[in-house]
């Protein structure tokens, strides 16, 4: 069957190249969480999307803080951007997203996709979330389906669905540049992990063999880095052809029995990320801290001892 959606970004990628449609990017990096938060603007009409935003939280006094995201508001004023999107790749388990507070700033639409209902059903279920919290994705503006398209000012934007990671990974490809969440990372570190709640190396590959069939010259922007050995500074930003042929777990060459074996491994030896309750938590509640208490105060749940 013919991968429509696919073929839809791949022809976009080298339509925008052939008239020069592309979003300038700029990206904030946040340190403590090793993320990469991409804003994207069409130069022609100054609309932006926000990708992949980070609330400080510091998990010993559960204190949140918006320096991060402050910065990007500094940016977008002074750049005079009008955010029509905060996107989120996924629900991610290693930082808090700051989208709703952007967004009480900025305006813009949150979308994600549609999958984060499957997410919504683990972790609400893991944490015991009750009732209040809803699993319909209604914490969120727009839930996108594979191969959904929107425009970004004048710049066409194609979502393909690319879970393994989590059930819910989606992939924006804006103009002639993919943001691709935790699919691949810089061609020297390989490739996301696969064994969250949900997640299936298998589908992984998949995923991301989906995303190396884009044009080779295709600008690629990661959602991470975490500098590979023998590599002094962090780099988010790479090509569709730079992955294929190097990325050390899953260049050109490398079949799906082998990438299974290799990060199934791999994700055994690697511990949980130091914020992933409170990361889970919010995120699965679109950026929102949970239902305040009858005290008036949110809190984190830690599941004990759970088999
Ligand atoms: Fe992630």
């Amino acid at each position: 069957m013919p991968d429509t959606a696919l073929e839809a970004a791949a022809n976009q990628v080298m339509t925008c190249r052939a008239t020069g449609q592309a979003p300038v990017v700029r990206t904030f990096f946040d340190l403590p969480t090793f993320t990469a938060t991409h804003v994207v603007h069409d130069p022609a009409t100054r609309a932006c999307a926000i990708i992949d935003s980070v609330m400080d939280y510091d998990p010993a006094s559960g204190r949140t803080d918006h320096a991060m995201a402050q910065d990007i508001v500094d940016y977008v004023t002074a750049e005079k951007l009008r955010v029509e999107w905060l996107l989120e790749t996924h629900v991610h388990a290693d930082h808090l997203s700051a989208a709703p507070w952007l967004q009480k700033r900025l305006g813009g639409r949150l979308g994600i996709g549609h999958a984060i209902l499957k997410v919504q059903d683990i972790f609400g279920k893991l944490f015991n979330a009750g009732t209040r919290f809803a699993r319909d994705g209604s914490q969120f503006d727009a839930l996108f389906d594979d191969g959904a398209r929107f425009t970004l000012g004048a710049l066409p934007v194609t979502v393909l669905h690319v879970p393994g990671h989590t059930p819910a990974d989606m992939a924006y490809v804006i103009g002639e540049a993919a943001f691709i969440g935790d699919t691949l990372f810089m061609p020297d570190y390989g490739t996301a992990r696969a064994d969250f709640p949900g997640g299936d190396a298998r589908m992984l590959y998949h995923s991301i063999r989906r995303l190396l069939a884009l044009p080779a010259e295709t600008r690629v922007f990661l959602c991470h880095d975490y500098k590979a050995p023998g590599r002094d500074a962090f780099a988010w930003e790479t090509t569709i052809g730079a992955e294929r042929d190097n990325n050390v777990h899953v260049h050109d060459g490398v079949d799906e029995n082998a990438f299974v074996q290799m990060r199934t491994a791999r994700d055994a030896t690697l511990s949980l990320p130091n914020l992933i309750m409170p990361s889970v938590q919010v995120n699965m509640r679109g950026g929102h801290l949970p239902e305040p208490e009858d005290n008036g105060v949110s809190y984190i749940k830690i599941p004990l001892s759970r088999s």
